[in-house]
């Protein structure tokens, strides 16, 4: 007689028990406060510029982001200074970071602040994610990097870390967050998110994983199931290689925005930049551009904004 069979599914591993969650927790909290990153949004509370920092880290490197830190938050030092520098004059200095949109949303969101916030960041959930550009990863990433709250911050490096050495498998994003929200050690919220973040972003990166420095490599599930198929290429918030960048719109809407940060420019003008042919597809880039809000029309002449 065949004994009764568990249903197995890959996509929602069982949670692992409590207690086993949160000493792995615990681990990572502890490696944190040998081997934190020293970046610069790590020194403040101030949740506007907090803010600003994780808009700029959802598409963004680290090591990038931290050059551009001081600039950025001496530019727009509070919402209401970036209500006032203006949404061409946030785009203008967005340079360098790419997917420009978020420069729109940022401006935005400091309006919302202004107005319905009288200029205050709101510490609730629910109010962050109000805001334009704010989603769930990046309130829970304010609520625990400016209000030190013990909530768990999931972005593409904490799920690479759950999908490989806590669950072993692939993961959807609801199940990974429930997961490591369980992992916070009390009053740790900060320390453990900074540090959970840095085990994903420096060992267990994408492409060579450092196993052998990661505080988790004893108990790591996929070391342990020995299977060479990562967990993580198939779990939901990892990133995925983005298609070819040369030659793409993707590029031409860049050349675009970068010209008008020097200056206006006429339709001919921003035709040369993309290096394009085709005059109608360049046509479509900047009607695309204006109906994002990210340029603007005057007579014949384009400008930010
Ligand atoms: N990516 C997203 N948030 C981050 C943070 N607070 N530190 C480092 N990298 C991050």
């Amino acid at each position: 007689m065949s004994s009764p069979q568990r249903a197995v599914s890959l996509t929602t591993p069982e949670l692992p028990r409590k207690a086993v969650l949160q000493a792995v927790g615990r681990t990572i909290d502890e490696w944190g406060s040998r081997n934190l990153r020293a970046l610069p949004w790590r020194d403040t509370r101030d949740p506007w510029h907090i803010l600003v920092a994780e808009v700029a880290l959802q598409q963004t490197q680290a090591p990038r982001v931290a050059e551009r830190y001081a600039s950025l938050t001496s530019a727009l030092s509070s919402p209401t200074a970036t209500v006032e520098l203006g949404k061409g004059g946030v785009i203008a200095l967005w340079s360098g970071l790419g997917y420009n949109a978020r420069a729109v949303r940022l401006h935005a969101a400091a309006e919302a602040i202004v107005e319905r916030f009288s200029g205050v960041v709101p510490s609730s959930n629910d109010d962050l994610r109000s805001l334009p550009g704010i989603g769930p990863y990046t309130a829970a990433a304010i609520e625990a990097f400016a209000f030190e709250r013990d909530v768990a911050v999931y972005d593409t490096n904490v799920a690479r870390v759950m999908a490989r050495a806590v669950l072993g498998a692939p993961t959807t994003a609801t199940h990974g967050w429930q997961v490591v929200s369980a992992m916070v050690p009390a009053g740790s919220g900060w320390s453990f998110n900074q540090a959970i973040i840095d085990v994903g972003a420096t060992l267990c990166t994408a492409r060579n994983p450092q196993c052998d420095a990661c505080p988790l490599r004893r108990r790591c599930a996929w070391k342990r199931s020995g299977a060479l198929i990562d967990p993580a290429l198939s779990t939901a918030g990892t990133s995925r290689p983005q298609g070819r960048f040369e030659g793409s719109a993707r590029q031409a809407r860049g050349r675009v925005v970068e010209r008008l940060r020097q200056g206006s420019a006429t339709f001919r003008q921003l035709h040369d930049v993309t290096g394009w042919e085709d005059e109608a597809k360049v046509r479509a880039i900047v009607v695309a551009l204006i109906d994002e809000g990210l340029i603007t029309r005057h007579a014949a002449n384009y400008s930010l904004g």
